[in-house]
């Protein structure tokens, strides 16, 4: 029987690449978002084995319901892979509380609610693999993304939580703590800014934004029986960023 796995934001960017991999890698994959079109479209390409739920992550009380919808249609769920995020820009004067919980709830709040409501059926499962994706802004101080930073380095300190929580059950949970990845995202805050992206690439030994492929990677690796030993990790790809002088 072929391995579910629910991939959070899989219709663009390191979700899309992390759910063609996981199909090559012979899981069958359900992608949530927001955009039934863009869900859609995404699907088309990803083929016979993808499906797609709707569903807005900020809304919390929306969740048990989505999980309980892709139970009842594909029967199980090997992998949850939480990785849709937000990201925002300003200096921190400028952010209001409605910003900041708004960043805190989409990235954190609701990667919580959704490992809840899945691990349950994990347990049950006796089985499972949770994977949640950070960045380098949970490494080191970023300036102009307060509320990114914090729900990032929220979701380092509960993948540690969990992965201790879950493990007698079986579930292992891990994090991706990608560098600068080249996608839509990093587009909006790297491109209209040369002198932070010029930062980013001196400070990244080999000497390039990552694709979202080489996320895709690791991901398939971390969800793969080949790390069944492995649990409560964050795991950088980042081409040396977090280690670059
Ligand atoms: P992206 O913007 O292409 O992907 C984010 C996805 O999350 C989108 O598909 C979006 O629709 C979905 N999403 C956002 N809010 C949602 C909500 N309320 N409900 C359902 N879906 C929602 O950006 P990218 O770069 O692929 O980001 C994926 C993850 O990787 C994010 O968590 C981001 O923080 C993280 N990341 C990205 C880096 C980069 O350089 N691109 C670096 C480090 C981390």
């Amino acid at each position: 029987m072929k391995k579910v796995a629910v991939i959070t934001g899989g219709a663009s960017g390191i979700g899309l690449a992390i759910a063609r991999r996981f199909i090559e890698g012979n899981f069958k994959v359900i992608i949530v978002g927001r955009d039934t079109i863009k869900l859609r479209a995404a699907c088309k390409t990803l083929g016979d084995e993808s499906d797609f739920f709707s569903c807005d992550l900020a809304d919390l009380t929306a969740i048990p319901g989505l999980v309980q919808q892709v139970i009842d249609k594909h029967g199980r769920i090997d992998i949850l892979v939480n990785n849709a995020g937000i990201n925002l820009k300003k200096p921190i004067l400028d952010v209001t509380d409605e910003d900041y919980q708004k960043i805190i709830l989409t990235n954190q709040t609701s990667a919580f609610c959704l490992t809840r409501s899945v691990a349950g059926f994990m347990q049950e499962q006796g089985a499972g693999c949770i994977l949640n994706i950070s960045s380098m802004a949970s490494v080191y101080g970023l300036p102009y993304v307060i509320a990114y930073t914090a729900s990032k380095a929220a979701i380092e300190g509960m993948t540690r939580a969990m992965a201790v929580e879950l493990s007698p059950a079986g579930i292992r949970v891990n994090c991706i703590a990608p560098g600068f990845i080249k996608t839509n995202m990093s587009s909006v805050a790297l491109e209209k800014d040369p002198e932070r992206k010029g930062k980013v690439l001196s400070r990244t030994p080999m000497g390039r934004l990552g694709k979202p492929e080489e996320v895709a990677n690791a991901a398939y690796f971390l969800a793969s029986d080949e790390a069944s030993f492995i649990t409560g990790v964050i795991l950088p790809v980042d081409g040396g960023n977090s280690i670059g002088f």
